[in-house]
């Protein structure tokens, strides 16, 4: 029997040095990806900033803003060769447990209505729909709403993501 080693995941800070590779995961991911400015300016502002290791290769990142008790989810990704696979999930997780570490009592995100797999991923972890931005995204015609969904982060979850 032949047997796959496993490749070992780790989410760990991304630096200034990781910020190539996080542009190659963002710009094979997204249709409107951020640009190198964007990271660069959330990692000098000192932002909680993840890259996701998957053997030793940057396959995701995700960026939050935390202030005054609020967790802004601003980005998370994961590149197209290994969606599918729950990193998307462990990440979300993590960015759970490093806003609870950062003092927050709330997350909120936005995320397009197109978008059913990030929209199915945060709804199987309890974010629930608060809102909806008009014309938030660009896109092919106009712009696209974004939905704004929200999860208090003192309540334990049932939900599969484990936090
Ligand atoms: C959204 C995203 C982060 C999910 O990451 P992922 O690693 O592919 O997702 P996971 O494998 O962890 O799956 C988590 C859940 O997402 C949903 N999902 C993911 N891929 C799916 C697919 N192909 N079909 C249906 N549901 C899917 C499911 O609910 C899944 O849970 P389940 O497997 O227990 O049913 C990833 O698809 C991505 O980076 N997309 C491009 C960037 C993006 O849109 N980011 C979100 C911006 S708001």
């Amino acid at each position: 029997m032949v047997t796959v080693p496993k490749r070992k995941i780790v989410i760990r800070a991304m630096e200034l040095e990781d910020v190539d590779d996080v542009m190659l995961v963002e710009r094979s991911a997204y249709e409107y990806p951020w640009t190198r400015g964007i990271f660069e300016d959330c990692l000098r502002v000192g932002y909680i900033c993840r890259v996701l290791e998957n053997g030793g290769e940057v396959s995701g990142h995700l960026v939050i803003s935390a202030a005054a008790g609020e967790a802004h989810l601003l980005n998370i990704c994961v590149g197209p060769n290994t969606q599918g696979l729950g990193l998307g999930r462990r990440m979300l997780s993590h960015a759970l447990m490093a806003a609870r570490v950062a003092a927050a009592h709330r997350m909120i995100l936005e995320v397009r209505p197109s978008n059913w797999r990030a929209l199915r991923l945060y709804q199987s972890a309890d974010f629930e729909v608060v809102g909806r931005r008009r014309g938030y995204y660009p896109a092919h015609e106009g712009r696209e709403d974004a939905l704004v969904m929200a999860r208090d982060l003192h309540r334990r979850s049932n939900a599969k993501t484990n936090s």
